[in-house]
């Protein structure tokens, strides 16, 4: 059984996926002589360096082609899987808005809002190590939207079961590619000069399993065990969830 999740686990550490968006440089006044007095006019407004280039957020390694395959499928299906969670999160907002249910529609927001983040970090990691988006995108959008929709159209509950079993395949699926990248993060420690991009790329991958995990209590809290057939539903978006997981590592 899966131990309870820390509800402040996420806040208390550095955010990783925060490295791809630091906070603007402060702006400085000009600075004055040695020793005090006035600013030196002459040397005009003071501009903020430019913070170098992070490798860990701008580089990619050089792997063997095995490894590297490796690194395309876990940036890939993420990639499609965050966006997938923004379309089913987007689908759920619009089905309780309908329904008049405004109470699921904020706590749909603030889940939906976290995935936005996942979403935005992954599109800039694919970036990074130059991984193409999965070609489904279309078909992904229009599929997730109907699933969220669909389920929130049920109800509450049915909405709830709905994340818990899309959150818990998605939590384990990122549990299995930490294993799978420990090799790979081994090997790399080991090297003279080891790459900084792979550390980063397993910190959050960590950091976004622990948020699905809080979308999944948020989940359970909110009624999806009451839902409306609710073993026959969670095998039904758990399954769709692992055909979608299986597809997108290769398309
Ligand atoms: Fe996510
Ligand atoms: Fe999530």
């Amino acid at each position: 059984m899966r131990p309870p999740l820390q509800p402040t686990r996420a806040l208390s550490r550095a955010l990783s996926s925060h490295a791809y968006n630091p906070p603007a440089p402060q702006r400085r006044g000009p600075p004055g002589p040695p020793g005090g007095g006035p600013p030196n006019a002459a040397a005009g407004p003071s501009t903020p360096a430019p913070a170098p280039p992070n490798p860990a957020t701008t580089t990619s390694p050089s792997l063997p082609p095995e490894q590297r395959r490796l690194l395309e499928e876990i940036v890939r299906v993420d990639h499609a899987g965050e966006l997938g969670a923004n379309w089913i999160y987007r689908g759920q907002k619009w089905a309780s808005q309908l329904r008049g249910d405004r109470e699921t529609a904020s706590q749909v927001e603030a889940m939906w809002d976290n995935e936005r983040h996942h979403l935005n970090t992954l599109t800039r990691v694919a970036a990074q190590h130059r991984v193409r988006p999965t070609a489904l995108y279309p078909a992904w959008q229009v599929l997730a939207w109907g699933l969220g929709a669909g389920t929130a159209l049920l109800g509450k509950e049915a909405a709830m079961a709905c994340t818990e079993a899309v959150e818990t395949v998605i939590g384990e699926h990122y549990d299995d590619q930490l294993r799978a990248l420990k090799p790979v993060l081994a090997e790399n420690a080991a090297k003279a000069q080891p790459d900084a991009s792979l550390p980063l790329l397993a910190e959050i991958l960590e950091e976004f399993r622990d948020d699905e995990l809080a979308h999944l209590d948020t989940a359970v809290e909110e009624g999806a065990l009451r839902a409306p057939a609710h073993s026959l539903l969670s095998a039904v978006v758990g399954a769709a969830c692992h055909i979608g997981i299986a597809v997108a590592k290769k398309v």
